[in-house]
């Protein structure tokens, strides 16, 4: 299907959207198992809650347009997974670990801010307000989660200062 106009570029949005969230409901639980911090433990849990449901957010947008969230593979995405995976089994186990999770969390954070901005302002210029709506409330789960991230870093960095 060549991309010819704004609908089908939102749909393509879309889809990457849907694929960057079903691997990062995947990715989620290993983190939860790798990570030390107890606050850390139930912030990744909590936002792999709303993660569920954001993917079924993105399952009824594309209900509403009559279109299918599959068939696409997010390459940012899996990149960006692949590359937290690594650094966070490196990363000696505890705080330093922790930190290591919480980098890799607030990466894929910022990329779905921003793909979640870009497809809030296609709906937006689509006149697609219902959708609109939708996308903005995943987008300001997505920022609230990573502001939790910097501020569990700042947590278990002290307390790793302090068992120093
Ligand atoms: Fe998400």
């Amino acid at each position: 299907m060549s991309v010819d106009s704004m609908e089908k570029l939102f749909v393509e949005e879309l889809r990457d959207l849907y694929s960057a969230e079903t691997q990062i409901t995947k990715a989620l639980p290993k983190m939860v198992k790798a990570a030390s911090s107890n606050e850390l433990r139930t912030a990744l849990d909590h936002h792999l809650r709303e993660t569920e449901e954001q993917v079924k957010r993105l399952e009824q947008i594309s209900e509403m347009i009559g279109e299918s969230p599959k068939g696409e593979t997010c390459e940012g995405m899996k990149g960006v997974l692949e590359e937290g995976e690594k650094n966070v089994h490196a990363a000696k186990e505890g705080p330093v670990r922790d930190e290591a999770i919480i980098s890799g969390c607030q990466r894929v954070e910022h990329y779905e801010m921003a793909a979640y901005g870009t497809a809030r302002t296609y709906a937006q210029n689509l006149g697609k307000q219902q959708m609109v709506q939708l996308l903005e409330r995943t987008l300001e789960e997505e920022k609230a989660a990573d502001k939790k991230l910097t501020e569990i870093s700042n947590t278990v960095h002290s307390q790793a200062r302090r068992a120093a």
